[in-house]
């Protein structure tokens, strides 16, 4: 792989977890499979007062403790420098300014710069303003660019203002806006399953397809994150961004060639056909969850009103199920159900796709066999793979026939690296490569759709939130959501299923 040019990357919010947690983990493993630039240079840069050594020191925490990675990781820190600043004060960016043109001189780095706003989202309007009022948005000696965390935007409405900001400082190719699920191999995968096999993209439509169901179940509950979350819930955190960049992968047309802007186009395509919701509609078509206290084993779980930072009375949803459609040629009359929650059973993620029965049930008068249910289960964590769900006769006498498995799993490619979905998606951005990141139109379209139902949610208190014991599969009404047969229940191992699975 052609390596990135040499840049220096400067985090805003250094001193954050996600810092220390993914992307200074992310750029280790990156430098241990040799793909960061030799000049590359990372500026920590944040209120906090620190040295370059308290900052290298402060990075450690979830690089790898053993012995044997001593020296790598050494070598790793010496790449990592540190910048106190206010970064919410205009004054302190001539500061930064210099302090990269001298890491420059002294790395022999020419001024290509890549900004990770890693901060608090009320800053996500400051920063780049700043930086841009002293030079720093400015391509002609070198690449400049902007990567964004989530949440982009908390509505319809903040989304398009940030777009709008942001646009007035940086342009639309400068800037990268992260979703981490988009830098999941498996994510990237479904568009080699669909788009390379002969056998499943013929197939892939309204004629062929019964229902989707895509799930990402969590075990975790808030943990420390509850005065964030209270104010997010399941819908903004993770179906807005995560599931319905889950959902363009899966129903997109075929993009004319694998590049930014065309794949970029076909999610758009696909959340402009969403049909939307009608506010009396969200009673209906979406349930939303919050776990109760319960007993697990012989612990007792919080419920998610007794977490810190959250409102006792709080009506912020933990678990959301929903049914939708894509009004479009392919996908006319096909059901989507997406379900997401925290506190259930095992943490999963996968795509179903339910393939239509066979238009006779040949086999049907045999030992009261049922019409085999054909399932592709695209599984995107843990066990990551996929699994092929067909019916085959039990041998021996009459015609007996049973579900069996063919599943391949990526844990048997073991000389392959799989990178983590921020090593890879910082490695895009070092090299340009926008087809992972969300587009300024989709992001806006994505809350264009899910804005009736947080205005229903707000406008109508009556729309209930059903609890669910901590640990369970969530609300039971959403047994009634799913006209279409049965929700699957996954386990932790790809290929084994049911109400019930080990954890
Ligand atoms: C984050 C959400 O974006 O994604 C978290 O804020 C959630 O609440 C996480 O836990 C899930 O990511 P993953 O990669 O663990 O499925």
């Amino acid at each position: 792989m052609k390596k990135s040019d040499p840049h220096i990357l400067v985090i805003f919010g250094a001193s954050g977890d996600l810092t220390k947690r993914k992307l200074i983990p992310a750029l280790y493993e990156l430098h241990t499979q040799d793909l960061l630039p030799e000049d590359f240079a990372v500026l920590g840069v944040s209120r906090t007062e620190l040295s370059d050594l308290n900052f290298r020191e402060k990075m450690t925490e979830f690089l790898p403790k053993e012995p044997q990675f001593r020296n790598d990781i050494d070598a790793f820190l010496e790449h990592l420098h540190y910048q106190p600043i206010s970064t919410s004060d205009s004054t302190g960016y001539p500061v930064l300014k210099s302090r990269l043109e001298q890491l420059g001189k002294e790395l022999s780095i020419t001024e290509n710069y890549i900004f990770y706003l890693s901060t608090p989202p009320n800053l996500y309007q400051i920063i780049p303003k700043n930086l841009a009022e002293v030079g720093l948005n400015d391509s002609s000696n070198g690449f400049k660019r902007l990567i964004i965390e989530k949440p982009f935007g908390t509505d319809l409405n903040s989304a398009k203002e940030l777009n709008r900001n942001l646009l007035n400082y940086f342009k639309e190719d400068q800037i990268y806006r992260i979703d981490h699920y988009l830098g999941k191999e498996t994510v990237q995968n479904m568009l080699v399953t669909r788009f390379s096999n002969g056998i499943f993209e013929p197939i892939w439509n309204h004629n062929f397809i019964h229902h989707i169901e895509i799930i990402s179940a969590e075990t975790l509950g808030v943990e420390d994150r509850g005065g964030y979350y209270d104010h997010s819930g399941a819908l903004r955190d993770m179906v807005q961004n995560h599931l319905m960049q889950l959902v363009g992968m899966v129903a997109m047309e075929p993009p004319v060639v694998i590049e930014a802007d065309a794949i970029r186009n076909e999610i758009l395509k696909v959340f402009q056909s969403l049909r939307q919701l009608q506010k009396e509609e969200v009673a209906k078509h979406v349930i939303r969850g919050q776990y109760t206290q319960s007993k697990i084993g012989k612990d007792v779980v919080k419920g998610y009103r007794e977490e810190p930072g959250v409102d006792p009375q709080s009506r912020t949803e933990t678990f959301l199920a929903m049914k939708f459609y894509i009004d479009n040629f392919r996908w006319a009359g096909v059901p989507f159900y997406i379900r997401t929650g925290k506190k259930l059973p095992a943490r999963v993620t996968e795509v179903v796709i339910h393939f239509k029965n066979t238009p006779h049930h040949l086999f049907g008068n045999q030992d009261n066999n049922e019409p085999v249910n054909n399932q592709l289960v695209l599984r995107i964590q843990p066990d990551e793979g996929i699994l092929l769900k067909i019916g085959m006769k039990v041998p021996g006498a009459g015609f007996r026939v049973q579900t069996v498995n063919m599943d391949f799993h990526y844990s048997e490619l073991s000389d392959i690296y799989l990178p983590s979905a921020y090593g890879r998606l910082l490695l895009d951005c070092m090299q340009g490569d926008a087809t992972l990141f969300a587009r300024g139109d989709s992001v806006e379209k994505a809350w264009q759709y899910v804005q009736p139902i947080l205005d229903a949610w707000q406008n109508n208190p009556d729309i209930p939130i059903y609890g669910y014991p901590a640990g369970s599969w969530g609300p039971e009404v959403v047994d009634g959501l799913m006209e279409e047969g049965l929700w699957r229940y996954p386990c932790k191992n790809l290929n084994h299923d049911g109400e019930y699975c080990e954890l």
